[in-house]
């Protein structure tokens, strides 16, 4: 089946770097299109055998999926040069336009789409990816989530949960990349090499995860094991919430949506 990426910037990039590095090409004939030329010859150099046209009509001719992923300001006029099918599949990666106003600006009407919010982790298939769908057959829904399911976890949601849930993981990958900026800082300040407080912070990150997705504790409870009474961590922990690292980090993402 042909696949068509239309926009190859930060995410239709991530995605199409993620669908060759798992290993995609041997299942999808991939095409990409984009306003840069210099984009995709950098994509094709690391990737011979991506097709790549600055015609997005050529890319989409004929794929059986769609995937857009240009700014939501240029979903109208991309779109519109589609020229699509009814039996062609539209993957909007479009953060923030829903179901209605897709239908609307672009004149689709019972077109099967998805929208889909991955982060950026999609390059490395270690994506949080949100699934929405409207006029899909199952058969479309399962090819869709096996295929973004290979590029990391999915979480199939309703539309109305969709702003909510790309505040915690698409913008919320920000966030934890902020953290670990901030705890690099901190480690060099306290007299640590970059390369020292990167790994210590990195690792600890990846311990953090590991227990409370393979546990399934509750954060608070891994948090108590930590705080030795009248020891470090607890002052640490309490000066945390007297600078308002909860408020800070609920504000960010109620501010996201
Ligand atoms: N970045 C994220 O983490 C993230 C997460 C979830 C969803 N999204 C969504 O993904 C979409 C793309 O975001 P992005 O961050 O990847 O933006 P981006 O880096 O600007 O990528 C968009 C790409 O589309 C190209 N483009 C512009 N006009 C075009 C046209 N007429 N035809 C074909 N390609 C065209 C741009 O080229 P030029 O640069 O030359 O204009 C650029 O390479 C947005 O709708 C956003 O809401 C992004």
């Amino acid at each position: 089946m042909k696949l068509a990426i239309i926009g190859v910037g930060n995410m239709g990039g991530a995605v199409c770097e993620g669908m060759f590095r798992k290993g995609m090409d041997a299942h999808y004939q991939i095409m990409a299109s984009d306003a840069s030329i210099e984009k995709l010859e950098a994509l094709k150099a690391q990737y011979p055998k991506l097709e790549i046209t600055t015609d997005n009509k050529q890319a989409a001719k004929d794929a059986g999926i769609v995937i857009v992923a240009v700014k939501p300001w240029l979903v109208k006029p991309v779109v519109e040069q589609l020229q699509m099918s009814e039996n062609q599949i539209y993957v909007s990666i479009a953060a923030g336009v829903d179901f209605a106003q897709l239908e609307s600006i672009t004149g689709l009407k019972n077109q099967p789409m998805f929208r889909v919010i991955p982060n950026t982790a999609i390059s490395d298939q270690q994506s949080m990816t949100l699934i929405c769908k409207c006029h899909t057959s199952p058969e479309q829904e399962a090819l869709i989530n096996e295929l973004f399911g290979c590029l990391g976890r999915i979480l199939i949601i309703p539309e109305s949960k969709m702003a909510a849930a790309t505040s915690i993981s698409s913008c919320g990958i920000a966030y934890v990349f902020k953290y670990i900026q901030a705890s690099i800082q901190a480690g060099i300040e306290l007299g640590l090499t970059v390369p020292e407080a990167r790994l210590l912070t990195l690792q600890t990150l990846t311990g953090a995860t590991t227990i409370l997705s393979e546990h399934g504790e509750h954060p608070a409870t891994e948090i108590e094991k930590v705080c030795t009474p009248g020891g470090i961590t607890i002052k640490g922990i309490n000066q945390l919430e007297h600078d308002g690292f909860t408020s800070a980090v609920i504000n960010a993402m109620k501010a996201s949506m």
